[in-house]
């Protein structure tokens, strides 16, 4: 079984505080760090932009996993690569040319994610799924953290799993929205390769023994 991997959202941190929380996120048994950003266009709701993710960049020593819930993600890709992104995830839903996205994205040296609202089939990477190093399965409606998490969630990543082996690809699962440790162990053995906590991990009262029970349970 492969090591499952786990990405504190830092939506959910306290922004006041922020190089607080992300040193404690560099100190903790965490992997990645999710950075969402949200235009209040393609999702009802603002986030942060460039110099916030700059002030992060700066201290953050973990793979930097950044989640676009925008429209028209390619003019931005440039950009978020100079600022330190790993990894840049766009929405299925705000692409006309996924394909040319993708290709654009791997150009300037990050790994490419796709990400799926609820009502998106899986089936709609099927002729891309080879080239997609990550897909960002929402297990809520995108736009907000500390939402519940959609049951469904579960037989969209066993689809995803069984078409990521069918094709032969390399492609990693993500799990965004509503992950606790009551749903961890179930997505890890459904085939989630990565778990994505905002609420669950910044709301606690120790958030370090927080992501260490979290990864525990996802790699138990
Ligand atoms: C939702 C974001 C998520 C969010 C997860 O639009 O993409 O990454 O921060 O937050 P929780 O874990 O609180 O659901
Ligand atoms: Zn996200």
């Amino acid at each position: 079984m492969s090591t499952k991997l786990i990405a504190p959202s830092i939506l959910a941190a306290d922004f006041a505080n922020l190089q607080r929380d992300i040193e404690m996120v560099n100190k903790s048994e965490a992997d990645w760090f999710h950075i969402d950003i949200m235009d209040g266009v393609f999702v009802p709701n603002i986030s942060f932009g460039m110099p916030v993710l700059q002030a992060i960049s700066k201290h953050a020593k973990k793979t930097i996993d950044v989640h676009l819930m925008i429209v028209e993600p390619d003019r931005y890709i440039k950009t978020f690569a100079d600022l330190g992104s790993n990894i840049l995830t766009v929405h299925y839903e705000a692409c006309n040319h996924l394909h040319r996205t993708l290709q654009a994205i791997k150009a300037e040296g990050m790994q490419a994610g796709v990400a799926l609202n609820p009502h998106t089939n899986i089936n709609v990477l099927e002729d891309t799924i080879n080239d997609i190093d990550l897909v960002c399965i929402m297990s809520v409606n995108p736009g907000f953290g500390g939402q519940s998490f959609i049951e469904n969630t579960y037989n969209k990543v066993k689809q995803l799993k069984e078409l990521i082996l069918k094709k032969g690809a390399s492609t990693k699962i993500e799990i965004d929205g509503g992950v606790t440790n009551k749903n961890a162990k179930k997505l890890a053995d459904a085939g989630a390769d990565v778990l994505v906590a905002g609420s669950y991990v910044f709301k606690s009262t120790n958030q370090i023994e927080t992501i260490r029970d979290l990864n525990a349970i996802a790699n138990s």
